[in-house]
């Protein structure tokens, strides 16, 4: 008879193969949740397999449901839908009623996840001597159509405003095939446009806007908050330092080698620095100064979107007219 090793409760089990995980659990008196009665339709009763997921029976058509619909990992598995071929090492997941409705919240925003982006970071310098020479009005309209510039540029090349805190502005790219690629865009564009953006602000009077920002491609950490999501992981940490070290050099924008290395045919460098960090030695960092690939074709709204928009512009025609 083949033996579940059963953690954190440090029990070894036997297991027949007519049986599934959460019957020999009930058996054994092993605290294990089961809202739904072994129905494979709440996932309470979920366990990660920590060896033999290849002695572990295949997933139900419930348990297939249900996993794709929660992003389950392969070895995320529902004990009551689950029996086994051999000896098999599982770890229960939901331990008590916190951990039931945090299961019950994941049927909409999911459990998060862990996967390589590119992160770009940007700062607004010198924001808190801006906040006080400015009036509010005055503040207000500059960061406006610094904003308005910036949602522009991530747009267009696809990224996801991440956060947007004080002076800090953190942007994603993992819906492109290519987030390093769209992330330099991004920037590239963004310090394009500002040049342009200072131009008018020293035309009317105002001074000129500071923005250094820091590109690093790496695994992420994402964790539903809320309706927000946390994000969690050293790429993260990386990049906000590359951005201060920009800060300290007086350069506008500063890439990793791993953004760079798979974009080094495209890219025009303008310098190659070492940024000093601790316990790794030194980071080598790229100034860019353009790409020198084409654009992207833009991906054109699909049939229904067009669709849609056109019907809303025939919606608000007389709503317009009065
Ligand atoms: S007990 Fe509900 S899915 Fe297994």
């Amino acid at each position: 008879m083949a033996t579940l090793h059963c953690l954190p409760d440090r029990q070894n089990l036997p297991i027949e193969s007519t049986e599934t995980i959460l019957e020999v659990l009930q058996n054994h008196e092993i605290p294990v949740q089961h809202v739904c009665n072994g129905n494979g339709e709440c996932s309470t009763c979920r366990i990660v397999v920590e060896a033999g997921l290849e002695r572990c029976t295949p997933r139900t058509r419930k348990e297939e449901a249900l996993a794709k619909k929660l992003d389950f990992p392969p070895n995320i598995r529902l004990s009551c839908q689950t029996g086994t071929t051999g000896d098999v090492t599982i770890r229960r997941l939901i331990i008590d009623a916190e951990d039931i409705a945090i299961a019950d919240r994941q049927f909409d925003t999911g459990i998060g996840e862990y996967r390589e982006q590119s992160v770009l970071v940007m700062t607004l310098r010198g924001g808190s001597d801006f906040d006080l020479s400015c009036f509010p009005y005055d503040a207000l309209y500059v960061l406006n159509r610094f904003y308005y510039m910036v949602n522009r540029a991530v747009t267009r090349y696809q990224g996801r405003l991440s956060s947007a805190l004080g002076n800090k502005i953190v942007v994603l790219f993992d819906r492109s095939q290519d987030g390093r690629s769209s992330a330099l865009r991004t920037a590239l564009a963004i310090a394009n446009d500002l040049q342009k953006l200072d131009v008018l602000l020293e035309n009317l009077g105002y001074a000129p806007l500071q923005l250094t920002m820091g590109i690093h491609h790496g695994p992420l950490l994402q964790v539903p908050v809320g309706q927000d999501s946390a994000l969690l992981g050293d790429a993260l940490g990386l990049a906000n330092r590359i951005d201060a070290f920009a800060a300290d050099q007086s350069i506008n924008l500063l890439i990793s080698e791993a953004v760079y290395q798979p974009l080094a045919s495209e890219t025009v460098v303008a310098r190659r620095l070492e940024m000093p960090l601790p316990k790794y030695g030194f980071l080598p960092l790229y100034e860019i100064a353009a790409l020198n690939t084409p654009e992207p074709e833009p991906e054109l709204p699909s049939l229904p979107q067009r669709m849609q928009s056109l019907l809303q512009r025939f919606r608000l025609w007389p709503a317009k007219r009065r």
